[in-house]
């Protein structure tokens, strides 16, 4: 299986110097440019799920892969060790949720016969209603397994950014903690990351409906032949750091084995970038270390204009580089207004090189927290065509200020992350959207549904362009002789409109 995509990703380096292709239809469907799908194999494999062998699972049968959870210390999953803190910092479904019997439940088979007995002869009930499980708030249950995964391709999911995360401080916390875990996931090192790489390919290898894809020829090729493109991304706090070798050559590698996105820093501060500050995970790990007296993380160092003083290293400058000049597709999500700024003034020397944030809102009324994309941002996206994938909490809101800026936007779920969904609402079209919240993949058709809907954007027609714009974006990576684009339609509500030593301006168009 991985000889074989070494051989694609042989075939796909060798014709990287593409372009968009004349006459080539349009793709249809839309994109998702943030999904952990693979998160169970992060964080030790304890975070959702139970140790080596158990636990909630991607794929297979819906009662095993989303089995119910009692939500007690017996659980040993997630945060149950850690009981109501986490609870207050991340969300109700983490720490205990003992009221909260999540899943499909086993002991609908317990009228008095053993539960094998009553499975062997088909007399058990699953409630694959799963009685409100997941919901909106859900951080530590599967909400991309298979059978909501192929809801939403079948509703129009063309494209998939499946990305591969580990948090060292979260692993190690989880390492040591007494929760059942997985130690073949080291937490140094890239091991969890490239577990989650192979069984993304897996995955699609198995199935008929998708396809891990390296290069924009293989995505159009695979989305045209109806099936789902996948690129493989990484998000992951101290990426290239625990190696002795070269960045340069671990890039290499890592596209080898078909990193096709990249965030070069998450969560904190590293050796290419500062980070944005806000995150509530920092809360969340100094409630931990109150308790624990593990003090795994650092907070980054912000200035007297409220924003980290980080930008890129030296070190990062090389990276984004390097990254560049094999057409990788670089995700400024989690990055400091000075690293975007810094990584925007290299793109402007490349000729307008895009860039996507791959889950993140427009900050709307409040553009003082650097994890918004602000207006300048803006800008920079309008004339590389670059995008933003929408959080889907915001997604209404950052969709109709998307049409106003003429900027392209497609979804970012960061299902299976630490993100609270869209909620439920009593004007939602949908049903189970409006009781649910975005909950999980297989509400997409309802989601789509409702921005078609309320949208000013008749019909919702970026978002049926949104395949077909990540795939344009990703030839323009791999295009030297890219231009900047045109600003026309380019109307910004000039908030927080100039970055931190005002390089970007969003007068500037
Ligand atoms: C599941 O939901 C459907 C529609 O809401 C309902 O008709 C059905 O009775 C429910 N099934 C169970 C087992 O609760
Ligand atoms: C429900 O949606 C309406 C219309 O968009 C909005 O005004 C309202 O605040 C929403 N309610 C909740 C509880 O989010
Ligand atoms: C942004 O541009 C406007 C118009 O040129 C100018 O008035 C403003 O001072 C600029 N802001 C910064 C921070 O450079
Ligand atoms: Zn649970």
């Amino acid at each position: 299986m991985i000889f074989i995509s070494s051989i694609i990703v042989v075939s796909a380096a060798l014709c990287q110097i593409s372009s968009a292709p004349a006459n080539s239809p349009l793709l249809s469907g839309f994109a998702d440019l943030h999904v952990h799908q693979m998160a169970e194999f992060a964080f030790r494999r304890a975070w959702f799920a139970k140790g080596a062998n158990g636990g909630y699972s991607h794929k297979g049968k819906i009662e095993d892969a989303l089995h119910q959870c009692n939500g007690g210390f017996n659980e040993q999953h997630a945060g149950t060790i850690f009981g109501p803190l986490i609870d207050k910092e991340i969300g109700p479904d983490a720490g205990l949720h003992l009221e909260k019997r999540w899943g499909v439940p086993d002991n609908d088979c317990d009228r008095g016969k053993p539960n094998w007995y009553q499975k062997l002869l088909g007399l058990c009930k699953v409630d694959k209603n799963l009685s409100g499980f997941p919901i909106y708030t859900t951080y530590t249950h599967q909400q991309v397994w298979e059978g909501y995964l192929k809801t939403a391709h079948d509703s129009g999911l063309t494209l998939m950014v499946m990305s591969a995360v580990n948090y060292k401080p979260l692993c190690k916390i989880m390492a040591t903690s007494g929760i059942d875990n997985d130690p073949t996931l080291a937490c140094d090192g890239m091991v969890s990351i490239k577990r989650q790489f192979d069984e993304a390919k897996i995955f699609c290898t198995e199935r008929k409906w998708c396809q891990v894809v390296y290069s924009p020829e293989d995505a159009r090729n695979v989305i045209a032949a109806g099936r789902m493109a996948v690129l493989l991304s990484i998000e992951l706090s101290h990426i290239f750091e625990d190696s002795h070798d070269a960045i340069g050559a671990q890039v290499d590698y890592w596209y080898d084995q078909g990193m096709r996105v990249v965030q070069i820093a998450h969560e904190e501060d590293n050796i290419f970038a500062g980070v944005n500050p806000t995150n509530p995970i920092f809360k969340f790990f100094q409630a931990v270390e109150a308790i624990t007296h593990i003090n795994p993380s650092k907070w980054p160092e912000v200035g007297e204009d409220g924003l980290n003083k980080k930008g890129l290293t030296e070190k990062g400058v090389a990276l984004v580089n390097k990254l560049m000049e094999k057409g990788i597709i670089i995700d400024v999500a989690h990055l400091s207004f000075r690293s975007t700024e810094d990584i925007f003034q290299i793109g402007v020397e490349k000729s307008y090189y895009p860039f996507i944030q791959s889950h993140g809102s427009f900050g709307h009324n409040d553009y003082s927290e650097e994890r918004y994309l602000t207006d300048w941002m803006s800008l920079y996206l309008k004339k590389s065509g670059g995008m933003l994938g929408s959080m889907t909490r915001n997604v209404i809101k950052n969709y109709e200020y998307s049409f106003q800026l003429g900027i392209n936007i497609a979804f970012g779920s960061d299902l299976n992350g630490f993100a609270k969904q869209l909620a439920p609402n009593a004007t939602f079209q949908d049903k189970e959207l409006r009781e649910k919240g975005f909950a999980h993949m297989g509400l997409y058709p309802g989601l789509k549904k409702e921005i078609e809907y309320v949208s000013l954007d008749k019909g919702g027609s970026i978002l049926h362009r949104s395949t077909e714009n990540v795939v344009q974006l990703w030839e323009r990576c791999l295009n030297n002789k890219r231009k900047m684009l045109s600003t026309e339609g380019f109307n910004p509500s000039n908030k927080f409109s100039a970055s931190p030593r005002g390089v970007f301006n969003a007068s500037q168009v």
